[in-house]
């Protein structure tokens, strides 16, 4: 009797997790290696996220509950397979679970666009895949020659998807390693980075310094961490602070031009967030349809005219 009902359950989550998959089979393509195929309670599969790295397969758990009989139904699928703990301290990379052990670096597609990925240098992986679709949004807007501002760029893929367009683009970004790895994006997609600039410190006061220049951005890209300390020792609070920041963007910003407003703090809900962007027409722009759980990422387009 106890078997049995451990075969149905068995047959279940083998259900659930082909279903999911096969519901992304359509995003997944010759262009886009890079997607969540499991999105936990959206999909049935509480508390377990899988995403798509390309080569390799990403499995997140909220603590270290990662049901064997999830592992095990994800190893007959012969990908290379890492583990992440949600909880676990930000240094700490995946770990390798089954397959074959994918090299430091390896990359991924996002349409079209090649990504620099790594399993082994901590925490992130070198893209936020909930993204994809402001990314795409940008590409098609910007105009050759027009400049976008990517601040809090990470590993700069906005101003990627910028470039391709024929931007002009300023990466923006707290720390030299990521800064880098921008870089090192421009080349993977076949890009002169020489023609780009790199602003390496605080948004923050990178923004004041622009608007003493007189310069102006036809794009600025907003999309702090929930909570950011500068290199003064300074701190950000998306709550508290996203008001400060997007007046300081838009002061940086040409007429005509359009500010990204994100911010994936589970805390506000989308109007909250809104009231924080004062004196803007706004435009919400909703998750990628393979986020099937509860939408976290808020984003807001802006304009001023
Ligand atoms: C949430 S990620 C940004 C994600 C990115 N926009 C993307 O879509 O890939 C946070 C990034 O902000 C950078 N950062 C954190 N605080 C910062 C600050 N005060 N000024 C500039 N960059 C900062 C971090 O180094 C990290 O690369």
């Amino acid at each position: 009797m106890l078997e049995r009902r451990h075969a149905m359950s068995n047959l279940r989550l083998h259900e659930i997790i082909s279903s999911s998959l096969k519901k992304r089979e359509k995003l997944q393509n010759r262009e886009t290696s890079l997607i969540r195929l499991i999105d936990g309670q959206g999909d049935n599969l509480d508390g377990h996220i899988l995403e798509s790295y390309g080569k390799g397969w990403l499995i997140s758990t909220s603590g270290s509950n990662l049901r064997s009989d999830v592992r095990e139904i994800l190893s007959s699928y012969e990908k290379p397979l890492y583990w992440k703990r949600l909880d676990q301290h930000q240094k700490e990379s995946p770990i390798h679970l089954c397959g074959e052990e994918l090299p430091e670096f390896f990359s991924g597609l996002e349409n079209g666009l090649r990504c620099r990925l790594s399993f082994k240098s901590g925490y992130s992986q070198g893209i936020f895949i909930d993204q994809r679709n402001n990314r795409e949004a940008l590409r098609k807007m910007v105009k050759p020659g027009q400049t976008v501002l990517n601040t809090f760029a990470y590993t700069g893929f906005f101003s990627i998807a910028a470039a391709v367009a024929g931007a002009v683009t300023s990466s923006l970004d707290l720390s030299q390693v990521y800064l880098d790895w921008t870089r090192e994006n421009f080349l993977l997609n076949g890009i002169d980075p020489t023609n780009h600039y790199f602003c390496k410190g605080d948004t923050f006061h990178w923004l004041r310094r622009f608007a003493k220049q007189n310069r102006r951005f036809d794009y600025i890209i907003l999309d702090p961490p929930t909570f950011s300390r500068d290199d003064r020792g300074k701190t950000f609070r998306v709550e508290k602070n996203y008001g400060q920041l997007f007046e300081l963007a838009s002061a940086c910003l040409s007429p005509e031009g359009k500010i990204l407003a994100c911010t994936n703090f589970r805390g506000i809900n989308v109007s909250e967030f809104m009231k924080q962007l004062k004196g803007a027409h706004l435009k919400v722009s909703p998750m990628p349809e393979d986020f099937t759980d509860t939408p976290y990422l808020k984003s807001v387009w802006a304009t001023f005219r």
